[in-house]
């Protein structure tokens, strides 16, 4: 079967998430990447393309010309499909001309910057019957897959609580000299959008937590952290959540949890049971009852579902990590672009995004409007 042609927007050498896309689309030699912007300076974006070897005659200038030659080319040489890793702001643009031009599109999350470009761009995809990833990476770990499919099975029973913590610490460094703020991007409300620590990542335990108990939040109450007053974006968030009067739960985030890596901890307790695992070892998770010891269960083993074993390339003992985890969201794309049969949730999809853009503008609504329930409720 021939490969997927893929284009790439940002990621250039000089990006944090761009190495990951890459060997992603690689690990199940399912795509080629034939194109691209990789970065705004057009001599550095030549340069780079050279270095991975992508064909520079298919390098273009900006977004724009990459649509705008790309269409003209015959389908069966044109890109099919194109990944978004360029800071947010970016993102709405791109994949409104994308969309709006017949391509497949896998973007970075926050997939926009506001609510109401996410439902533009749902609107979009929806008219043009686009295959839509947001590619909200942890989803692709064989643990959480498993976690997933163990909990629409029933092994916990009735949900009760859940508990996602995303702490991070590397704004600590950097937030308290304005001078030192101003270089990332993350921080400026014109390239991040109207949140900094929970459009960056309490987006990620906000989407986790969806994903895995398969139920919708209702209703959430947040209270955020700017630290000082010429700050204007969130670095430290808890919300409270409620799924119903009698389901609910605490997400928390932060990036100044001062030492902290990138402590994405999950943990799901039902009536029968309950599932914990982090991200920093994802290959553990823990399963907990009543009445029994604690088990944990370890990608790679027989005994583990077939969306997990799907997801797993080696045997149990081959510690596989986040690479792996995007190369299996890679997978799941390939899938639905060939109209292959794939497992629920193979990759986290447009309505991950858009919830996760209402989830956070309700976030930064509840705290400026006093620390209120908001309905989540479209
Ligand atoms: N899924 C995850 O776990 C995860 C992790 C990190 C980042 N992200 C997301 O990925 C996106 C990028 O984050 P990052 O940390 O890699 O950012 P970064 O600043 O490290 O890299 C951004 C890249 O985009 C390029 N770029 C900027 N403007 C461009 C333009 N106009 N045209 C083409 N390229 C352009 C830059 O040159 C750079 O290569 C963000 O939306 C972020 O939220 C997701």
């Amino acid at each position: 079967m021939s490969k997927i042609r893929l284009g790439v927007l940002g990621g250039g050498g000089d990006s944090l998430i761009g190495v990951l896309h890459r060997v992603a689309s690689h690990m199940f030699d399912r795509y080629e990447i034939v194109g691209g912007v990789f970065n705004p300076n057009y001599e550095d974006n030549l340069k780079f393309a050279k270095h991975i070897g992508v064909n520079t005659e298919r390098v273009y200038t900006d977004f724009e010309t990459f649509v705008d030659q790309e269409v003209k080319k015959p389908k069966d040489e044109r890109i099919e499909v194109v990944s978004i890793l360029t800071p947010n702001f970016l993102h709405f643009p791109m994949a409104k001309k994308l969309l709006e031009n017949g391509f497949n599109v896998i973007c970075e999350k926050p997939l926009t910057t506001s609510y109401g470009e996410a439902l533009e761009l749902e609107a979009l995809q929806k008219k043009h019957k686009a295959i839509f990833a947001v590619t909200y990476t942890y989803t692709g770990y064989p643990m959480v897959r498993h976690m997933k499919h163990m909990i629409a099975s029933g092994e916990l029973g009735a949900i009760q609580k859940v508990d996602i913590q995303y702490y991070q610490g590397w704004i600590n460094p950097v937030i308290h000299d304005p001078e030192v703020r101003k270089t990332v991007w993350r921080l400026d409300p014109k390239k991040a959008g109207i949140s900094s620590c929970i459009g960056d990542i309490g987006t990620h335990a906000f989407q986790m937590t969806e994903y895995l108990t398969g139920m919708e939040v209702q209703s959430i109450l947040s209270d955020l952290n700017m630290l000082y007053e010429d700050n204007p974006l969130d670095i430290d968030g808890t919300v409270l959540i409620r799924f119903s009067e009698n389901v609910k739960g605490v997400i928390r985030a932060s990036q100044i949890a001062t030492g902290e890596e990138n402590g994405l901890t999950v943990a799901v307790y039902g009536k029968k049971g309950a599932f914990k695992w982090e991200q920093e070892n994802p290959n553990f998770l823990y399963h907990m009852t009543d009445d029994q010891p604690k088990r944990i269960i370890k990608p790679g083993n027989a005994y583990v579902s077939d969306v997990a074993a799907d997801g797993t390339k080696l045997p149990g003992g081959h510690p596989e990590g986040i690479f792996d985890a995007m190369g299996n969201i890679y997978k799941g794309v390939a899938k639905a672009l060939r109209g292959e049969k794939a497992f629920d949730g193979e990759y986290p999809t447009m309505n991950d995004g858009v919830r996760g853009m209402l989830f956070i503008e309700k976030v930064v609504e509840s705290h400026k409007k006093g620390n209120i329930w908001l309905s989540l409720d479209k």
